[in-house]
């Protein structure tokens, strides 16, 4: 197993995908690590993630002691730089910014054994890749030579092939570096010669049976949202302790059309799991009743659904254990805190943050797992493709998705439109055979608590109006609204008013993120 140092690259998970892409399985950690964890992890490699930081006058500083443990290492541009330094080579500030494509002559290495994009005309290998840097390495180590250069920037990449310690100074990870991923596979597979035994049928087997060592014969509750998190959770701990595991439903009256009735079928009536479904629409709906501010709608809906939740679960005396779909991009993120500035714009409820005060253990059997592995885990137990990549659905629901005063009656009609809206973007087909539904990162409509006029056959009408908001994102942290055809927008259209009577008016939200976020509150 690899590990990865993170010195607060905006792109460092992205090493991680490729390393887990490659079959490794790999952890990432801050910089800081202490060196005895590190030995305790007993990595067969270890890579130094980017950073934003110059390494001569930064407190990113990692131990050097892991250079004394025998494995190879890859140091990728502050990574690099760091360890020029530690190794008393020399970094410093250079003339003028790189960032963006360069080419860079190579010389044979063990890392670019059988890379190269095109021959220079002295038959040097040359390859393309993706600098972002500002310093340079200036004096090499003890033991390293050159690797990679190009006139602008003469050590862009170094090695020591006897120790295996490696630099490069542009970035791998990311696929503007055409051979990036050949790179951290030759690091990972041949360099270190990790064995690519990290694959979904044997993660299967063993999450299985850590779970049933966990477990034992206790019991454990699951928070089930419908969401793919916790569906995966739900699949596998059934998978592995059956009817040792319930789980509680809660709809709070803000959930999409039918999407009760949807969990249910799938988990109950399919998989034959335990489900509780609570309906406790009337409870919510009368605490949210006149509150327009979105921050307070946000947290009356946090505290019922646990009010909800721990009431449930006390009726189910045996439970020890609280099961919660957590993956590794949350973990990292709440560990991460010290190397990622956390931008925290709206309160957000998960079905995540439930309280200590349930005197549960914690289990979280998709800790290790990034996204899409969760969702090849998804498949791969069985659960229906359109239900594993689903676009995400916020915890709050349609309650930041109504503006202002949250209502039963508006919910009705939101529901039905936003259904429409999914139905008429996943009916659709490009040349390649991919629908708009999956082109789009996240799509739903809003209802707009604002009445305009209209004409309807011979009537006049006086109705509510929706918005519709479709977006192309890959963090969510930005976003571009999504550009769908003008003939779908229309149908849509046409569809919900016709359909949905109390809404006569449909427009297209053509906001980006930043400035404005996805959701609307
Ligand atoms: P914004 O609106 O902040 O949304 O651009 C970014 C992403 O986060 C989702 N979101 C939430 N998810 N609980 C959640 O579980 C929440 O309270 C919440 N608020 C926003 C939103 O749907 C989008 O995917």
């Amino acid at each position: 197993k690899i590990l990865i140092l993170d010195f607060g690259s905006q792109v460092t998970q992205l090493i991680a995908r490729r390393v887990r892409e490659a079959h490794v399985f790999c952890e990432l950690h801050s910089f800081d690590m202490p060196i005895e964890e590190i030995r305790a992890f007993a990595p067969t490699g270890i890579i130094l993630s980017g950073g934003p930081n110059s390494v001569y006058e930064s407190d990113y500083q990692a131990d050097p002691a892991l250079f004394e443990l025998g494995v190879p290492v890859l140091g990728i541009c502050y990574g690099m730089q760091w360890m020029a330094q530690a190794l008393d080579g020399k970094v410093e500030m250079g003339h003028v910014r790189e960032f963006g494509f360069a080419e860079v002559g190579t010389v044979a290495s063990r890392l670019f054994d059988g890379i190269v994009d095109r021959q220079g005309d002295n038959g040097e290998h040359l390859i393309e890749v993706w600098m972002s840097h500002g310093d340079k390495v200036t004096k090499l180590p003890e033991g390293f030579h050159v690797i990679g250069s190009n006139d602008a920037c003469p050590v862009a990449a170094m090695a020591d092939e006897k120790r295996h310690f490696y630099g490069v100074q542009w970035h791998p990870e990311v696929t503007h570096t055409k051979q990036g991923r050949a790179m951290l596979n030759r690091f990972v597979l041949e360099i270190c010669g990790a064995q690519p035994s990290w694959t979904m049928p044997n993660y299967i087997d063993e999450a299985i049976a850590k779970i049933r060592e966990q477990v034992g014969d206790e019991e454990v509750i699951l928070g089930l949202s419908g969401g793919v998190d916790s569906s995966v959770a739900a699949a596998l701990i059934h998978r592995a302790i059956g009817d040792q595991l319930t789980c509680v439903f809660v709809d709070h009256g803000l959930l999409r059309l039918n999407e009760g009735k949807m969990v249910m079928e799938m988990f109950a009536d399919n998989l034959g799991v335990k489900v509780v479904h609570v309906d406790a629409s009337a409870e919510f709906m009368g605490k949210l009743a006149g509150e327009t501010d979105p921050e307070k709608k946000r947290k009356i809906i946090g505290a019922e659904f646990v009010e909800v939740f721990q009431a449930e679960s006390k009726k189910l005396t045996n439970a020890k254990w609280l099961a919660q779909g957590t993956i590794y991009p949350d973990v990292i993120e709440s560990a991460g805190a010290k190397t990622k500035k956390a931008h925290s714009i709206k309160s957000h409820h998960n079905v995540g943050g439930l309280p200590e005060t349930l005197n549960l253990k914690l289990l979280e059997p998709l800790r290790e797992l990034f996204k899409d592995e969760v969702r090849e885990l998804g498949v791969a137990l069985g659960l229906p493709h359109s239900m594993v990549y689903r676009h995400p659905f916020p915890g709050p629901g349609l309650g930041v998705r109504i503006l202002g005063e949250v209502k039963h009656e508006y919910a009705e009609l939101l529901r039905r439109a936003d259904a429409i809206f999914i139905e008429e973007l996943r009916a659709t087909r490009d040349e390649k055979g991919v629908s708009w539904y999956d082109k789009t990162s996240q799509a739903f409509a809003v209802f707009l608590p604002v009445k305009s006029v209209g004409v309807m056959g011979d009537g006049r009408t006086y109705d509510y109006v929706v918005a519709l908001r479709a977006v192309i994102t890959s963090d969510f942290m930005t976003a571009h609204w999504a550009e769908l055809p003008y003939s779908l927008l229309g149908r849509v259209s046409n569809r919900i008013i016709n359909e949905v009577r109390g809404i006569n008016r449909v427009v297209y939200d053509v906001s980006g993120k930043p400035p404005a976020t996805i959701e609307w509150e």
